[in-house]
């Protein structure tokens, strides 16, 4: 994604005067926030932001909200784009790119995910200790450091798990792997998943993650489980939307109260 295109964007958003942000965050499939947890300052459909109109799958609005916050707005970009679509890694990227351009330093990124811990159960909400690439990141030139699993951003969690608290909301840590999709895992990778310690399984949010650390941004996502690998859930993406719209409005009560709080 060139630079023009991010320029582009950042031009369209100067316009409508959204010049500064605090922090992003993205949602998943069938995480339509219900708005009135939140003063919406601003409404921006991807299909006026140049080279983000195709940032959509179904379930997924497409537009960006600008949220006030009690130190500045925040940006709730609800539709990404996946390497199963065929993006590259600055494409998927794109989003954060600006935000950060934006003065954004806070990413959390909000999905729907199978789950692999059999502990888990549908609608169980998990903030995201740590990930595994599983993903090809096309583009991405860079080596990425460390070992095979990576840490998210521990006040983020600590923050996440707090708010969750005080609502009374039950909030489990985990760890998630990022495959590249786009079909369901089969029994057998479930098992691969699992002995290697991945809770939840979902095909995004580590390229975005690894964005966000490659722009110096603290990180972390929220995991809400659409289906439980192994307890005969059925598998598609409409029932991924339903099970994923069900949970959304305990996950915009987290959302909404970690944007309040300073
Ligand atoms: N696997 C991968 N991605 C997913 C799943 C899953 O079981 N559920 C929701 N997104």
């Amino acid at each position: 994604m060139s630079f023009e295109t991010k320029k582009l964007i950042l031009d369209v958003l100067e316009s409508k005067g959204v010049d500064n942000l605090v922090g992003l965050i993205s949602t998943g499939s069938g995480q339509e926030l219900p708005e009135d947890l939140f003063t919406v300052t601003c409404e921006i459909p991807y299909v006026d932001l140049p080279g983000m109109g195709d940032a959509n799958v179904p379930g997924h609005q497409g537009i960006l909200r600008v949220v006030d916050g009690p130190i500045g707005d925040w940006a709730v970009w609800t539709g990404r784009r996946h390497f199963y679509q065929g993006y590259t890694h600055d494409e998927i990227g794109l989003y954060i790119d600006v935000s950060a351009a934006l003065g954004a330093d806070e990413l959390i990124c909000l999905n729907a995910a199978g789950g692999l811990n059999p502990d888990l159960v549908v609608g169980q909400m998990v903030s995201i200790e740590r990930y595994r690439c599983f993903t090809p990141l096309p583009g991405l030139h860079r080596e990425i450091d460390g070992g095979p699993w990576r840490e998210t951003d521990s006040g983020i969690r600590e923050k996440l798990l707090r708010v969750a608290e005080e609502q009374a909301l039950s909030l489990t840590s985990g760890a998630y792997a990022g495959v590249p999709g786009p079909t369901y895992e089969t029994a057998s990778e479930v098992d691969w998943l699992r002995s290697l310690g991945c809770d939840v399984v979902g095909m995004s949010t580590v390229a975005e993650l690894i964005r966000a650390a490659e722009l110096g941004i603290k990180a972390s996502a929220v995991s809400v489980v659409a289906n439980v690998h192994g307890s005969g859930t059925k598998l598609t993406h409409d029932e991924v939307v339903k099970s994923s719209e069900a949970a959304v409005i305990k996950l915009a009560r987290i959302i909404s109260k970690y944007i309040a709080q300073i």
